[in-house]
């Protein structure tokens, strides 16, 4: 099993990206170490503020950001960073050659059930010509992305990177400290009989997307001819890692729940690196409209539909709209 830099430098990544994963990954450490003593030390449960979301941030939500935002402006490395819990983007050192997204905790509700969490990061070049504290550094398209990664805090701590060259898994090795490379361009089965949805929203879906749940619960006297499994992990990192290991379709469609908000996920720090790296695995990644990782962003905390996994499940999926 090969350690991480040489796997990088293997794959010809510049040196200064080598430093900047070095450095998310460290702040990933501290999180999975955290995260392990979160029920000890008080860190179970619910803060009173609320994140830009409007969502009620998880003590464990702020510990994961602040560490991740600290470790990263520190470096050096970073000319600015955004994140899913920070009102607008953070500046950094103004030489810095890159910016990063990041989730710092995917999957808060899983928090206080001691269940499967992560964290989500998405790595830009940064324009030359744009000032630190300017949040237009990050409207650039997830086509741009020079490196996507998550990390598990599941029964190991595990991470999924691309930098462009395959996407490929790692996993902590406690007894030295760093991450080992486990598995080599990994490739997402182009065919299954999974999906994953939260179906309690089913009602609040557009047509197309009732009528292809219906077909594939119809099962094998349906149009679709075979029986398909549900799983719904209720934290993306969970189920975009499933899709990798074993293939299926993920999808968070549009629904009018809330008028105003008819998308769920963000494209910034969830859409666009989970994009990067099911597509770096032969997946791929749409909203009915097209690929995610041509939308143009507008705003660093835009969120999006999203239909991804299995390409010719993801296909079948999105006939339904034509
Ligand atoms: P976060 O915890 O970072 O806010 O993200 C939660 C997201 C995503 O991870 C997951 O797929 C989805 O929300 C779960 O949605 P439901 O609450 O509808 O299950
Ligand atoms: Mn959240
Ligand atoms: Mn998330
Ligand atoms: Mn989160």
């Amino acid at each position: 099993m090969q350690r991480l830099a040489p796997a990088l430098r293997k794959d010809n990544v510049p040196l200064d990206l080598i430093s900047l994963i070095k450095t998310i990954l460290a702040a990933t450490k501290e999180i999975s170490f955290r995260v392990s003593q979160a029920h000890l030390s008080g860190l179970m449960g619910s803060t009173l503020d609320e994140n830009i979301q409007g969502e009620v941030q998880k003590k464990l939500d702020v510990v994961a950001n602040e560490l991740f935002k600290d470790i990263l402006l520190e470096s050096g490395f970073v000319k600015a960073i955004s994140s899913e819990e920070e009102d607008s983007s953070v500046a950094g050192d103004e030489n810095g050659k890159y910016i990063v997204s990041f989730d710092p905790l995917d999957g808060s509700s899983n928090i206080d059930i001691n269940s499967l969490i992560g964290t989500i990061f998405s790595i830009h070049q940064a324009p030359a010509d744009m000032d630190a504290s300017d949040p237009n550094m990050f409207k650039q398209a997830g086509n741009k992305q020079v490196c996507a990664g998550y990390v598990l805090y599941g029964p190991s701590t595990m991470l999924v990177m691309t930098t462009g060259s395959g996407t490929h898994f790692y996993v902590l090795d406690r007894t030295h400290g760093g991450y080992l490379q486990v598995e080599r361009n990994v490739q997402v089965p182009q065919d299954t009989q999974e999906f994953a949805i939260n179906m309690s929203n089913q009602r609040f879906w557009q047509q197309p997307m009732q009528n292809y749940i219906n077909d594939l619960l119809a099962g094998d006297t349906g149009p679709r001819g075979k029986n398909f499994n549900m799983r719904w992990i209720a934290a993306m990192v969970g189920d975009i890692h499933r899709v990798l290991c074993r293939g299926g379709l993920f999808t968070y469609p549009a629904d009018n729940k809330n008028p105003e908000k008819p998308y769920k996920l963000r494209l910034m720090y969830e859409a666009n690196p989970m994009s990067f790296l099911l597509e770096q695995a032969g997946g791929l990644a749409m909203t009915s409209q097209g690929r995610i990782m041509d939308i143009e962003p507008t705003d660093i905390h835009q969120r999006v539909e999203v239909i991804m996994g299995s390409k010719n499940e993801v296909q079948a999926c999105l006939a339904y709209y034509q």
